[in-house]
């Protein structure tokens, strides 16, 4: 049995001030978080609100990952943050390999892999991104980028290393643009992630690994994505900055209106 879990990604968003009074409003919504222990949820702030939203998530049981991080341990790199800074931020999660890291900031399968590695040795656990374009899909190429993606930014993994990766597959052509995998697309593809996973490095223990999809995640389509049987989680964007909206995606609520 795999646990949900159910990550925001507040991306390039929330000062200090905002993500306190998101967690403050978030943890209200939800009423009792701890009540729920069948499910992992995770929030993703900037580095600069990583504080202010462990401050705040305190006595909750609610996880704070990290959204980026360099695979240098220390040393002489301006800007960088390392895996153990985030643990020492109070980080259990780290998200790795997203769409926007690998197209806007040239990150490469190489450097993803080591992220992974430097992750794995401070104790965190990566949520490694994978996805597809449109283009990509379109000219059915979709699967053969995915394992290429797949095999690149997990080299080296050992099958034990699987109880502490959490996988999410993201097409990019659904991030941000309000068009979400169909229930059925989104499960052919995690269906073949697992696969693909199973023949390689994870052997058996690909059954066990976390599949989170991504991409337009809402209420009013997260029960219907949940139901499908390799989704074991989400990673929301636009709709966990309102903490309304990301303690209904947590529930799995739908509008009354929407049938189930
Ligand atoms: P949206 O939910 O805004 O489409 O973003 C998805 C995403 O990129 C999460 O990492």
């Amino acid at each position: 049995m795999r646990r949900p879990i159910i990550a925001a990604n507040w991306k390039l968003n929330m000062l200090r001030q905002e993500a306190h009074d998101f967690v403050v409003a978030f943890l209200s919504e939800l009423n009792n978080p701890t009540q729920d222990a069948s499910l992992d949820i995770v929030i993703a702030p900037p580095f600069t609100a990583l504080d202010a939203t462990r401050q705040a998530l305190t006595a909750s049981n609610v996880a704070l990952a990290g959204q980026n991080l360099s695979f240098e341990s220390s040393g002489a790199f301006t800007g960088e943050i390392s895996a153990e800074m985030l643990r020492d931020a109070g980080c259990r999660y780290c998200i790795v390999g997203h769409s926007e890291r690998r197209s806007l900031f040239a990150e490469t399968n190489t450097d993803v892999a080591r992220k992974v590695r430097a992750l794995l040795e401070a104790d965190l656990q990566p949520i490694v991104c994978v996805g597809e374009t449109l283009d990509e899909r379109e000219s059915g190429r979709d699967q053969a980028v995915l394992a290429a993606q797949l095999d690149g930014s997990l080299e080296g993994l050992e099958p034990e290393d699987t109880r502490n990766l959490i996988l999410a597959y993201e097409p990019v052509w659904a991030i941000g643009t309000g068009r979400t995998a169909t229930p059925e697309q989104a499960q052919a593809t995690h269906a073949f992630i697992r696969n693909h996973l199973r023949a390689g490095p994870l052997g058996d223990q690909a059954k066990t690994l976390r599949i989170q999809y991504g991409g337009s995640v809402k209420p009013d389509n997260i029960r219907t994505l949940m139901a499908q049987p390799d989704i074991d989680g989400a990673l929301v964007g636009g709709a966990s900055l309102r903490p309304d909206s990301f303690a209904r995606i947590v529930r799995f609520d739908q509008p009354e209106n929407t049938p189930s």
